[in-house]
């Protein structure tokens, strides 16, 4: 089994999908390697793409916010993200380019071993979860998949384009806070 440096090796020289043509980074995802959480969300920006850091720009950092306001900083957590380079114009990464970086994320996921998943955005949660995923009715649901929790909630993009949004985000965020408790408390 490949670590996380490795894994981080094949996939900076991946040419697998039309994603690498335009990049000028692989934004691999970064944080904790021993983490308890890990944050999945969509795609690299431009800010990602250009200093090959997940979660940096302005969604970034309401993220950081996010994460503040249940007391857990970047250190604590790992983030990642379903394509590993960047769609253009933010578009959604399209179902071959998905296919082609799946199975990294999968990799990654196994390695880091985390307890909880907390999905960011609609694309991550028809991924992850299911096709017909409807964010906007079933975020903040639990689902548990063997040993594995995940929760699905709005892209912190979403949350700056639509200010109704953030109560809901903030439910699901305490949601996330109260599960890590309690799964630590049982350790
Ligand atoms: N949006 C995402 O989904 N991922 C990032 O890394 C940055 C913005
Ligand atoms: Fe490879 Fe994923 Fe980048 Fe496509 S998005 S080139 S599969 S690392």
């Amino acid at each position: 089994m490949y670590d996380l440096n490795e894994l981080k090796d094949i996939c900076n020289n991946c040419y697998k999908c039309e994603l690498c043509k335009k990049r000028h980074n692989v934004v691999f995802g970064e944080g904790n390697k021993n983490a308890d959480i890990m944050f999945i969300g969509e795609g690299p920006g431009r800010n990602e793409d250009l200093t090959g850091r997940p979660f940096v720009g302005k969604a970034g950092q309401l993220l950081d916010k996010m994460l503040k306001s249940i007391d857990l900083k970047r250190e604590d957590i790992y983030i990642a993200n379903i394509v590993k380079c960047r769609p253009d114009n933010n578009r959604n990464p399209n179902g071959d380019e998905i296919k082609a970086c799946l199975p990294y994320l999968r990799w990654q996921v196994k390695i880091i071993n985390p307890k909880i998943i907390y999905l960011l955005g609609s694309v991550a949660s028809k991924v992850i979860i299911r096709d017909d995923f409807r964010i906007t009715k079933e975020r903040g649901n639990i689902i548990k998949k063997g040993d594995l929790y995940i929760i699905p909630s709005y892209h912190p993009a979403a949350l700056l384009r639509d200010e109704s949004k953030k109560r809901p985000a903030f439910m699901d965020l305490k949601k996330l806070r109260n599960l890590y408790d309690e799964l630590n408390r049982g350790d």
